[in-house]
């Protein structure tokens, strides 16, 4: 079976490339590299010992999309291609719009045109909006969302949706990440952000190898257990894992989403403690002002995709800490 995976470059995508050749996939990875490098795919090559198909191109163009789909009999398509940095969207929200939703729209096109009619989408905890009470469960309708990449996620949910009504043949898993942080065991591939990271994890990381000086912890009087933002995160490895179950879920038709979390919440002082204690290495910090559009916490209830994806988040949060540090310890500048 061959799978198309759009954004497969990326930092989800590679993982999850990775795993798809270690479960006897043939995979096309189809990126455009503009938050990503071709490194990442020629790492995977060498972990498992395979090349891997790489087409550069845009999910924006027709062309190229429906040259990957002529070249290579698809079966199904994971698609993480997309803009994803939530303050970034609120600058530039056409340039999220016409990429995220525009984007997808495409692929759909291409895919009906090639008879391709399964998918898995990467989609976030973001569309369960502001106002959700914890844990997030899938029967819970979509949120008031609070900036375009949000946005951005729940609109895609609401075209896949039309799709597969429209469609009844088609077959398509929504995915709805929480905090994925980590890197695979061997230390080749990892998060590797442009610029400073927005995120949490590669921002410590970041502190710990000596590129930033200290992390500003956001906000240190939230209504949570030590008045810091508590969070789910879960190993990419484990995200990644998650993927080929729902893509094995795919022979039933019809629409479905599924949170991939592990179900606890940590708060950010117990990240820093937890990556000091696995690594040894300090992380200087400061309580700063809030971020503006944080959410006190929130959390995945992760039954559903347990019991109808067979799927459970196995790694520990050591385990988080161990394999982060590890890729950042061995490529203290990423992938240059
Ligand atoms: P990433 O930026 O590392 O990966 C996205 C990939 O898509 C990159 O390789 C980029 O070059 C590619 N891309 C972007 N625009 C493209 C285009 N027009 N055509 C072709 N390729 C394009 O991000 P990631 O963290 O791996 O996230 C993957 C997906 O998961 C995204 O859709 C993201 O919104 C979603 N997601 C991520 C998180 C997270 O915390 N990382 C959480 C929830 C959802
Ligand atoms: N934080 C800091 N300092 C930093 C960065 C983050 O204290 O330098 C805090 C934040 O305030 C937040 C927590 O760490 O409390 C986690 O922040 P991240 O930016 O790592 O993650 P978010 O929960 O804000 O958002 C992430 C993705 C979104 C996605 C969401 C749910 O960035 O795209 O998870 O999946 F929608």
């Amino acid at each position: 079976m061959r799978i198309l995976v759009t954004g497969g470059a990326g930092y989800i995508g590679s993982h999850t490339v990775l795993v798809l050749l270690q479960s006897g996939y043939d995979v096309v990875v189809f990126d455009n590299l503009c938050n990503s490098s071709r490194k990442s795919i020629e790492r995977v090559s060498s972990i498992v010992e395979r090349q891997v198909n790489f087409v550069e191109g845009d999910i924006r163009n027709p062309e190229e999309l429906g040259s990957v789909f002529s070249k290579y009999h698809i079966d199904a398509v994971i698609h993480f291609a997309g803009l994803k940095a939530v303050g970034e969207s609120v600058q530039k929200p056409a340039e999220y719009y016409d990429v995220n939703v525009g984007g997808t729209a495409k692929l759909l096109l291409a895919m009906q045109k090639a008879n391709v009619s399964r998918m898995v989408f990467s989609s976030s905890a973001t569309v369960y909006g502001v106002e959700a009470p914890t844990p997030y469960v899938e029967s819970l309708p979509r949120g008031s969302t609070s900036n375009p990449y949000a946005t951005s996620k729940a609109m895609i949910e609401k075209m896949l949706e039309d799709q597969s009504i429209a469609h009844p043949d088609w077959s398509i898993a929504l995915l709805r990440y929480f905090n994925p942080i980590g890197a695979h065991e061997s230390g080749l591939i990892g998060e590797d952000p442009l610029g400073i990271p927005n995120n949490l994890m590669p921002f410590m990381a970041q502190v710990a190898v000596g590129r930033r000086d200290r992390l500003a912890v956001f906000g240190g009087d939230y209504p949570t257990p030590d008045g810091t933002c508590r969070r789910d995160y879960l190993h990419v490895m484990d995200l990644a894992e998650g993927h080929v179950k729902a893509l094995e879920s795919l022979y039933k038709s019809g629409c479905c989403a599924y949170n991939l979390g592990t179900g606890s919440p940590v708060s950010v002082l117990e990240m820093i403690s937890a990556f000091e204690s696995e690594t040894g290495v300090k992380i200087p910090y400061k309580i700063a002002p809030r971020r503006e559009g944080d959410l006190a916490e929130f959390w995945a209830d992760p039954l559903k995709a347990n019991q109808l994806l067979g799927w459970s988040a196995k790694r520990s949060l050591n385990q988080m800490m161990a394999d982060t540090w590890r890729w950042q310890s061995q490529n203290p500048d990423g992938y240059n």
